[in-house]
């Protein structure tokens, strides 16, 4: 197997930047780029803020900080960068045609035995991998922000990625500290594709009058046990970012990913959540009254929010796309859910689940057929 010891990164962004700083401090050498200099410093300025921010937890000490500034180094050529790079891990904009252009040019010069690596949220594998002449060698390593301090990295397999790739990645995830999860290329991954049929189902219960978003997001917390409630978590990520992660798995899922209304209506209007002080709710100078409650059930809330993600999460075994461990794992780590969703069915026991799903179906139709993990 291939042992990495030098890592490039290419892009230092928010992501690029977080990716150089784990791989650092836990002793690759790394060589961080991007395309002007004053985003390469920009990139080390964040990095030199991370490695503040352990100093002043104690986590990491003067020496250790000397060290790992030691491994580092920044530059806008990406040729000299990749040039002997064990390992090329891009972080550049999400956008299809010059992540490709990037790739071919850092396939051309890399040495034969590196691998390629994407951290792209929603592009395919499959046809980033095509913009290279070693498919085999090309992976997806889905890093979450932010980097430092999320534990989960999702590698995206696609169609060649060989046994020997997935494997270097492993160690290297585990070498950053992170907990890695497999897999296979298709949209959403493991976590955004989970995420997004609860965001909708509670959208759509909204939308339907069945309850109010206070009491969605209070029982998804109390009752649920999520660290925030759907209308919350859209506000704090951004809700064109939610907007977008939704728009790719309906082009590339279909009608059951269609962005409800309500969330296009506010993206629209720039109603994007905290950043812009609006969104589902208001911050700031004039918070919106509550709606009067409807009245609901909070168990039920939790159900019909909860069990079309598990659905989604048997659709993913069924599709062989992810193991039922590595999609607990995920959820836990990546969207910090109180239990995977497959300890979620556990705990509610098949039976329930498969009777709730059949109701679904027949109330709402095809987005909610009964999984084949159901039997
Ligand atoms: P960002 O906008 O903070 O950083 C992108 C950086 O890439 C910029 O500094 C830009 O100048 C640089 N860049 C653009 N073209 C380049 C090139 N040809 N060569 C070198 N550098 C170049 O973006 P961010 O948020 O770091 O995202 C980067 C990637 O990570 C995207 O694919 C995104 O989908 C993915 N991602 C983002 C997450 C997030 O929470 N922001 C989470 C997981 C993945």
């Amino acid at each position: 197997m291939l042992m990495v010891k030098k890592i490039a990164v290419i892009g230092a962004g928010l992501m690029g930047a977080g990716i150089a700083y784990v791989s650092a401090w836990n002793g690759f050498d790394v060589t961080v780029v991007d395309i002007k200099q004053e985003f390469v410093d920009a990139g080390m300025e964040r990095i030199r803020t991370d490695v503040m921010t352990g100093i002043d937890k104690g986590k990491i000490s003067m020496g250790d900080a000397e060290g790992l500034m030691s491994r580092l180094s920044a530059t806008t050529d990406t040729e000299a960068a990749v040039k002997d790079a064990d390992l090329v891990i891009e972080a550049i904009f999400e956008n299809m045609d010059v992540k490709k252009e990037v790739f071919a040019k850092i396939d051309a010069a890399a040495p034969a035995h590196a691998i390629l690596a994407t951290n792209t949220s929603s592009l395919s594998i499959d046809e980033l991998a095509g913009a290279t002449k070693r498919p085999d060698k090309f992976i997806g390593m889905h890093y979450f922000s932010p980097v430092p301090a999320m534990k989960l990295l999702e590698l995206v397999v696609g169609e060649e990625t060989s046994d020997e790739t997935i494997a270097a990645c492993e160690n290297v995830g585990k070498t950053q500290g992170k907990r890695t999860v497999i897999a296979k290329n298709s949209p959403g991954f493991i976590v955004n594709r989970l995420l997004m049929p609860a965001m909708r189902e509670a959208l759509l219960m909204l939308e339907r009058g069945e309850a109010t978003k206070e009491e969605i997001d209070t029982a998804m917390v109390s009752i649920g046990k999520a660290p925030a409630g759907p209308f919350t978590l859209g506000d704090f990520v951004g809700l064109d970012i939610t907007f977008n992660a939704m728009s790719t798995l309906y082009r590339e899922i279909g009608d059951c990913f269609k962005p409800p209304e309500t969330l296009k209506s506010l993206v629209d209007a720039g109603h994007i959540g905290m950043k812009s002080k609006k969104g589902f709710y208001s911050y700031g100078a004039e918070e919106d009254a509550p709606e009067p409650p409807k009245g609901v059930d909070g168990n039920w809330i939790v159900e019909r929010i909860n069990i079309p993600a598990i659905r989604e999460a048997m659709l993913l075994v069924d599709d062989d796309i992810a193991s039922v461990e590595d999609i607990n794992m995920a959820m836990k780590l990546g969207a910090s859910w109180p239990m995977g969703p497959f300890e979620m069915l556990d705990q509610l026991g098949v039976d329930k689940v498969r009777d709730f799903i059949k109701n679904l179906h027949e109330d709402f139709g095809e987005c909610y057929s009964v999984p084949k993990y159901l039997g």
